[in-house]
């Protein structure tokens, strides 16, 4: 039988459980779930134009996306950034449920198009993207060249950044965010890797 489960708008009494559970589900020791973190479920949820979600099973929390009017500089573009479902709840439409939640409030709020990102291995996120009416667009493929002189560096060695710029560039994915606990990562046969 179906769990019951209810989809609600995301308050702040469900952060922990979100946070809790986006370190269960993403590897955030590899892109792009590098810079899931406090901050980036924070933002989404101090943004005017945020379209967040929790599929609730009585008071546990047992997935969220987390979705904006944010996308680069298109104000008509909207971004859904994240998505998740525990692992023991999966395969019984909830992610399709929140989808629809969020997508639905997004086109409401204006929005012409709603951008969301997947690794090019993660099956099931693709599933539920095309499912959910989403198409591929641009491919971009991370080039990265390490600096032959530092041979044993290490890749969290970051330069010095200002608190402000280096939270924005990890938000972006532009670098990696220090994880901010230390968890066992699910490995890449789960379904874990966008
Ligand atoms: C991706 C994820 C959110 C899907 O959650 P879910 O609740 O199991 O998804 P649904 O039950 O709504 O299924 C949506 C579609 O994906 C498919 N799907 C689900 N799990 C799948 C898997 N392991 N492999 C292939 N397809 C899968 C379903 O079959 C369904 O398609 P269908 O309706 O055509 O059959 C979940 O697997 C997850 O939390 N993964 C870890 C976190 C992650 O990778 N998030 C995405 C990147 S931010």
């Amino acid at each position: 039988m179906e769990p019951a489960i209810a989809i609600v708008p995301m308050g702040l009494g469900h952060l922990r459980q979100v946070l809790d559970l986006g370190y269960e589900a993403f590897d955030t020791t590899t892109k792009p779930y590098t810079s899931w973190s406090l901050t980036s479920v924070a933002e989404h949820l101090d943004s005017a134009s945020r379209s967040c979600w929790v599929a609730v099973d009585s008071d546990r929390v047992v997935g969220f996306v987390l979705g904006s009017m944010e996308f680069e500089l298109r104000e008509d573009w909207a971004y859904v950034e994240w998505i998740a479902v525990s692992p023991d709840m999966q395969g019984h439409g909830i992610a399709g449920r929140l989808m629809t939640a969020c997508c639905d409030t997004l086109f409401h709020s204006g929005a012409r198009r709603i951008v969301t990102d997947v690794e090019n291995h993660n099956t099931a996120s693709a599933a539920l993207m095309r499912r959910n009416g989403f198409t591929e667009g641009t491919t971009v493929t991370l080039f990265v060249r390490p600096n032959p002189a530092e041979s044993g560096a290490s890749d969290d060695d970051q330069v010095a950044l200002p608190p402000g710029t280096k939270r924005d560039l990890i938000r972006k994915g532009r670098i990696a965010g220090e994880g901010g606990r230390n968890r066992t990562p699910r490995g890449p046969a789960g379904v874990g890797t966008e």
